[in-house]
């Protein structure tokens, strides 16, 4: 099949790279980018697993064509942590225990990271409401709850101090 040429900024990096017109964004990232973080679980835009960031919005990555990644801001889930360490998400997922299998983490991730933009103080419900389509098999939910709030409060300290 004919190749089409898409070029997109991901994690900060221009990528330039050859899809195929019926191509997923998913199997871009993972199968030519080698970008494996983000995971493949429904591939019918219900779990949630594949969530990246699209200038600004939480996507599902196995719902949009790498064609339409076209000239976008991506950011994956290897995107998150910096020079100065892990994002305040990664370090609330690991200090409340927000994972077990970790499976759902990468789009657990990705969607707080978004979400706390979105919501920098939500209340649980907002917290629960906002992640509500990323499915987890595991947590029961709680602890990710937990997590979002710590990383919420970590993102305030950072603000005002
Ligand atoms: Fe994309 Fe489940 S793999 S939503
Ligand atoms: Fe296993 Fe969420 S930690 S699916």
């Amino acid at each position: 099949m004919k190749k089409t040429a898409v070029s997109f900024t991901l994690n900060n990096e221009q990528v330039d790279v050859l899809v195929e017109p019926r191509e997923l964004l998913i199997h871009t990232l993972r199968e030519k980018l080698s970008l494996t973080g983000s995971h493949i679980g429904c591939e019918t835009s219900h779990c949630g697993a594949c969530t990246v960031d699209m200038d600004g919005i939480s996507v599902k990555s196995c719902t949009i064509l790498a064609v339409q990644a076209n000239g976008s801001e991506l950011m994956t889930v290897e995107g998150l942590a910096s020079d100065d360490g892990l994002h305040a998400v990664q370090e609330g997922f690991m200090q409340e225990h927000g994972l077990q299998c970790g499976f759902c983490t990468p789009g657990m991730l990705m969607r707080s990271y978004r979400f706390l933009q979105e919501n920098p103080n939500p209340t649980e419900e907002e917290i629960r409401v906002g992640l509500s389509g990323n499915l987890c098999r595991c947590t029961g939910y709680q602890n990710i709850v937990k997590s979002v709030q710590y990383a919420a409060e970590k993102l305030q300290a950072k603000e005002e101090g």
